[in-house]
């Protein structure tokens, strides 16, 4: 709505007393944004949007792994997934509910859509923090700091450090070439603070709102404008170094059909390894639960 990225965007909810709320409240916002019309609907209303982004289940509570909501959220997707696919098949379905790997595999199932249409957030989140840390360690514009994180989006993620770079130069060398310290503790543990950024997130206030926000508007910008944007979200993976029939993130090609191709990396061993592990704890999830 602040965009005006889109002209209509109904809202959706078990409580439609507070997606009726919702929409009152940011309606109101609207003669100080763009034009647009924001609406409380049902599963009917889905018809014809360009695409549909899901939201809806149970929230991550202090302490909880992202995996502990599988079940949950899981039950919830199989009531609602098939609703949105029958009132709009040619539409995309973008996941965000966590754990949203395996919920983004779980849709693709629910839904019969094709593997094309139907992807999750994935890793856009965990990047863009990555991203962020390298920055203010730096000392540079985010966007000028290119780095991925790979996998799940969860424990088990896995950062790219081989292909990290900024101005094309990858960290060591960037160090080297520009009187940075790259043994510096503090760079080895930016990792860590990006993995571990929801815990403390939400042990402070409860969820994270503002920079999954801002990912999910990326993602569908990328979408409705067909730009062929590069963004780690996670898909149906299909031969990647041995992987094959799960979802996880790695650097995509978002076009207006939705995935358009999932990039090949030059990954080293050890990113590899770790590749292996994320795919193997989702895997275990997944078999499961017996979709
Ligand atoms: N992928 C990411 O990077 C990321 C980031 C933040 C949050 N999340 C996830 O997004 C999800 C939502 O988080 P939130 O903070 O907005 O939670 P929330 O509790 O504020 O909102 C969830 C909404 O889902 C609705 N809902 C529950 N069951 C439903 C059903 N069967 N049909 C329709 N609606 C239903 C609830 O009424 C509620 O309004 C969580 O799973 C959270 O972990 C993901």
């Amino acid at each position: 709505m602040l965009s005006g990225l889109a002209s209509e965007i109904v809202l959706i909810d078990a409580n439609q007393a507070k997606a009726e709320g919702e929409a009152m409240d940011l309606n109101h916002a609207v003669p100080l944004a763009q034009p647009g019309h924001v609406w409380a609907g049902k599963y009917a209303d889905c018809a014809g949007a360009a695409i549909t982004v899901v939201t809806a289940g149970s929230a991550q509570r202090p302490g909880e792994t992202r995996l502990d909501l599988t079940t949950r959220n899981t039950e919830i997707f199989r009531q609602i997934i098939p609703q949105i696919a029958k009132h709009n098949p040619e539409g995309i379905l973008l996941i965000a509910t966590n754990p949203v790997d395996v919920l983004t595999y779980a849709s693709q199932k629910f839904s019969g859509l094709s593997p094309r249409q139907v992807f999750g957030s994935g890793t856009i989140l965990d990047t863009a923090r990555f991203r962020y840390l390298l920055s203010q360690h730096f000392g540079v514009d985010a966007r000028s700091v290119h780095a991925y994180i790979i996998g799940e989006h969860g424990d088990s993620e896995v950062p790219v450090w081989s292909l990290a770079n900024i101005a094309g130069m990858h960290i060591p060398e960037f160090c080297a070439f520009n009187g940075y310290n790259c043994n510096d503790p503090e760079l080895e543990n930016i990792f860590e603070r990006t993995r571990d950024a929801a815990y403390q997130i939400i042990s402070r206030k409860g969820a994270t709102y503002y920079a999954i926000g801002s990912g999910l508007l990326r993602i569908v910008e990328a979408v409705l404008r067909d730009q062929n944007t590069v963004l780690s979200i996670s898909s149906l993976i299909e031969d990647y170094y041995g992987l094959n029939d799960v979802c996880f993130s790695l650097p995509t090609i978002i076009d207006r059909g939705g995935v358009e191709r999932v990039l090949h990396l030059e990954l080293d061993p050890t990113e590899i390894e770790g590749l292996r592990s994320s795919a193997e704890v989702l895997k275990s999830t997944i078999k499961s639960l017996h979709l």
